[in-house]
């Protein structure tokens, strides 16, 4: 069997076609440059990962991305229209989804009222609560327990299915795999090529390589606030050994 490339997985007339790009971008706190002209594209179905090591700025590009910091100069669009000015709200709105680092659960609600606050913002996209419970048992299980009382794995399942509950096409996700169980980033991992396979695209923020490899299409390098490789993932996986010295790992 020939192995399957990306474009005969894509749905047809989607192949190719870029959800998001983000030129030039440079950010800023204070006087303090963090981002120098990141450049980068994420196309229907793919995921793509940003890799490098703290302090590189991959945070602030995904939070940069979602408008959440405003000090940038550059410009971002979203299916070809230009986003740049608009506010988070409108961003979110636009069909972006964000996966926190710290996973923004909210701790007073339960698992259920943390899923369908959020606005759906497309229902032909959104997913059903039985479609979540299907890829998230544990999310069922957990239906009615508060945010509070949610292992770490738990937080980041219900995380990563409420911006898909949303009806999100383009997934920001910072740091899936950090601090959890190995047989729980695998299950992440199995999610995201669930996402993958339902035609939302991925930009995923990961310090951990090994586990970068086994999900994403492509991977651009940040250092020091600027992309210093872009990468498909076969050359990412024969290169991995150096790739981890240069992030210090
Ligand atoms: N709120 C802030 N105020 C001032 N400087 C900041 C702030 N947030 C980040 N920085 C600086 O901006 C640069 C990029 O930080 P960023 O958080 O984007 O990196 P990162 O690649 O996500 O790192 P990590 O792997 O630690 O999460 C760093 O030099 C950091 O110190
Ligand atoms: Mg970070």
């Amino acid at each position: 069997m020939p192995e399957t490339t990306l474009s005969e997985q894509l749905p047809a007339g989607q192949t190719g076609t870029p959800v998001l790009e983000v030129s030039d971008l440079s950010a800023w706190y204070g006087e303090a440059q963090a981002l120098r002209n990141v450049s980068l594209e994420v196309r229907v179905g793919e995921v793509v990962t940003l890799v490098g090591r703290n302090g590189a700025g991959k945070s602030t590009t995904l939070r940069s991305v979602m408008g959440l910091h405003r000090h940038i100069s550059g410009n971002i669009r979203l299916d070809g229209q230009d986003i740049t000015s608009r506010t988070a709200e409108r961003r979110a709105r636009a069909g972006i989804g964000w996966v926190p680092d710290d996973r923004g659960i909210y701790a007073s609600l339960t698992v259920m009222e943390n899923l369908t606050l959020p606005p759906v913002v497309d229902r032909d996209a959104a997913w059903s609560l039985e479609r979540i419970f299907e890829h998230f048992p544990v999310l069922h299980t957990r239906r009615n327990f508060p945010g509070t009382k949610l292992s770490g794995g738990e937080q980041q399942m219900l995380a990563m299915a409420r911006p898909l509950r949303m009806g999100a096409k383009m997934l920001l996700v910072d740091e899936a795999s950090e601090g959890l169980a190995p047989v729980i980033v695998t299950q992440i991992g199995d999610i995201i090529r669930e996402i993958k396979k339902s035609g939302v695209s991925v930009l995923l923020v990961e310090q951990n390589v090994n586990f970068a490899s086994t999900v994403a299409d492509r991977h651009y390098l940040l250092a020091e606030g600027e992309v210093v490789e872009s990468l498909g993932n076969d050359e990412f996986q024969s290169r991995l050994e150096e790739l981890l010295h240069h992030l210090g790992m």
